[in-house]
């Protein structure tokens, strides 16, 4: 049951039941995805990049996504890669674009990107560190300056990076496991 009513119009009403059908999955709850255990943030970027981060709230091995929230701590090019499949994006804090854009993003701007779309996402000098909630669908195929292709990463790389970083520090990789849906 979650909190219950005080005031509100809806007090007595009853849950819905049977209201997870055999075999399906339970639902995943996190609070205050960006906050929080500092061990939960993932070390990520590829090629190595320092101060960017990625706390997985969401993995599905199964479509090959994945939801976090991307951590840049100072100002940089973050990574620089090509979609084959979509992804949303949530903007929680900070300053961040892509080079190829006109937009700016700060928190609460909403970016949906296209299938196809090769980019350079950058943050910027703020007073807050870039957090971004994305919903990712891999691969991503990391380019270099001349927009070639130069590797790939998908969710089995997303998970082994994750498994290890929490096997490494006490988290335990029981935690990653138990984002899986
Ligand atoms: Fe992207």
């Amino acid at each position: 049951m979650p909190e219950a009513p005080t005031t509100e119009p809806w007090a007595g009403t009853p849950p819905v039941p049977h209201s997870l059908r055999p075999g399906a999955k339970p639902e995943a709850y996190m609070a205050k995805i960006a906050e929080g255990d500092e061990r939960l943030w993932v070390p990520i970027g590829r090629p190595q990049v320092e101060d960017v981060y990625s706390k997985p709230v969401w993995i599905s091995p199964t479509l090959n996504m994945w939801a976090d929230v991307l951590m840049a701590k100072k100002p940089c090019i973050v990574n620089r890669h090509y979609h084959p499949k979509p992804i949303w994006a949530y903007t929680i804090s900070g300053k961040w674009a892509y080079l190829e854009h006109e937009w700016t993003a700060t928190a609460g701007d909403f970016i949906f990107e296209t299938p196809g779309e090769s980019h350079t996402l950058v943050s910027y000098a703020h007073e807050d560190p870039m957090k971004v909630f994305f919903v990712v669908s891999g691969p991503l195929m990391w380019l270099d300056e001349h927009g070639n292709s130069v590797g790939h990463y998908d969710v089995f790389d997303y998970m082994k990076d994750a498994r290890a970083h929490y096997e490494s520090n006490g988290i335990g990789g029981a935690y990653l496991d138990s984002l899986i849906r």
